[in-house]
């Protein structure tokens, strides 16, 4: 494997950290200034903490003002928290949210070229150069990254194959013929594809792959590795929420390979224990907030991502890096890229008047993908013959696939079958070893 040469950054990419740190303090003033003039909620959140966007001077002053969280983007569904008029957007996503209902993200076109500069740079720490061949398998459509992956890759000055998720076979043949220099999919379904390979007889260390860019699911250290050794490639990490802008929020350097470089011009990272909100120092795990500094149409203060992580000094470049996201504050559960929520399965289930709220959802492993087990109780009375619980099954998994996107099996057990907890209810189940 070769290491690319680290020439051709951006000179913000080699500013000093006073540098960054000016910018930083320019750009959120403006940002909270912008965010109070045009969306009434920031407003309103200001005011209610007695805070004016003039009261930043310094960034610890960041401090002060308030959280904005996911329910946020809820409850102004879908498009309160514009600070710009809807016909200035030039285009939409949207990401699965707690209740079912999506949480939509607009972008003007200036976002759309920010973003894809990010994604580009992104790209280009991870060896990528302009003329590589890049395979895009993640899903394009309404999730950011089909889409985002794209539109980086051609302000790299990449050749793009916009194959998106699913048709492994596919995937395999054109991966085989086309003879790509680098892969943008999820660590999981980059496993799937080995296999595929396997399967077909092919073996995936002679294909041109030179690097993945991979993410938008937890992933190990040993899932690295077997990533790099299956496709004698290297396999770096991408982090972003569709909700702070997509894919390419961060991103590892493959010369270094030690966490994610946070693109610090475009979005201010605080780390706070979940609990008090209290801001930590870097070096301390917590969870992630993001102040965006430059986005037009949708800008967030102070997001709370539910990611748990620590910041670190920058080494390969100046900005600073996160270490691998360990985990969530929250419930959400990441299954093959796709966020669910316990209670978006919830809701499917008791849409059904024969089936209880007695339910437990089970995680386990096969190969190198999550499967989801939906196992349900039903009511005392309903369905005790065996073809109509098998009937009533597979419409809840149609429902679960059509509502969330996911591929699910679900188990239809006697009433009183699932443990009753004594507090809270423990909804997951988690059958997958640790790596
Ligand atoms: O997953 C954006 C993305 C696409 C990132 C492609 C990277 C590659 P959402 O669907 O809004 O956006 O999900 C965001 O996914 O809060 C994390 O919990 C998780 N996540 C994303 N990247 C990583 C990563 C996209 N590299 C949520 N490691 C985030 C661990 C990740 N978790």
């Amino acid at each position: 494997m070769q290491h690319p040469s680290d020439s051709g950054l951006e000179p913000i990419e080699r500013a000093s950290r006073d540098e960054l740190a000016r910018l930083q303090v320019d750009r959120l003033q403006q940002t909270l200034q912008r965010a109070y003039d045009h969306v009434p909620f920031y407003r309103s959140q200001f005011e209610s903490f007695s805070v004016h966007p003039t009261d930043l001077r310094e960034l610890a002053d960041l401090a002060r003002f308030p959280f904005t969280v996911k329910s946020d983007l809820r409850e102004h569904y879908p498009f309160g928290l514009l600070a710009v008029p809807r016909r200035m957007l030039a285009r939409i996503h949207a990401s699965s949210g707690t209740t079912g209902k999506p949480t939509v993200v607009g972008y003007t076109a200036r976002d759309i070229e920010v973003w894809a500069g990010l994604v580009a740079r992104s790209m280009r720490a991870a060896g990528v150069q302009a003329g590589d061949l890049v395979h895009v398998a993640y899903g394009y459509g309404l999730f950011t990254g089909g889409l985002g992956a794209h539109y980086g890759a051609e302000a790299l000055g990449c050749t793009v194959i916009p194959m998106s998720g699913g048709q492994t076979e596919k995937q395999v043949r054109l991966i085989s013929d086309l003879r790509p220099d680098a892969i943008m999919v999820t660590p999981s379904y980059m496993l799937a594809i080995a296999d595929e390979f396997e399967r077909q007889g092919l073996n995936p260390r002679e294909t041109s792959l030179r690097v993945g860019i991979h993410g938008a699911e937890p992933w190990t250290e040993s899932m690295r590795h077997e990533i790099e050794a299956r496709f004698d490639m290297h396999a770096v990490d991408i982090y972003g929420l569709s909700e702070v802008m997509g894919p390419g929020v961060a991103s590892e350097c493959v010369e270094t390979k030690d966490g994610l470089h946070v693109w610090e011009d475009h979005f201010y990272p605080e780390i706070i224990d979940p609990v008090t909100g209290a801001v930590l120092p870097d070096g301390q795990v917590g969870e992630l907030v993001f102040t965006t500094l430059t986005k037009e149409a949708q800008p967030l203060i102070r997001y709370r991502t539910r990611d748990l992580t620590m910041l670190l000094p920058g080494t390969a470049r100046t900005m600073r890096r996160m270490t691998r996201i360990s985990g969530r504050s929250d419930d959400m559960l990441i299954v093959r890229g796709v966020n669910v929520f316990p209670t978006q399965i919830e809701e499917i289930l008791l849409a059904d008047p024969r089936l209880s709220a007695h339910y437990v959802l089970e995680l386990r492993r096969t190969g190198h993908l999550d499967d989801l087990v939906v196992v349900a109780e039903t009511r005392a009375g309903a369905l005790d013959h065996a073809a109509d619980r098998e009937a009533a099954g597979e419409r809840i998994m149609a429902r679960i696939k059509d509502l969330i996107g996911v591929t699910a099996t679900v188990k239809l057990v006697e009433p009183g079958t699932i443990e009753r907890s004594l507090g809270k209810a423990k909804r997951v189940i988690d059958f997958r070893q640790p790596q």
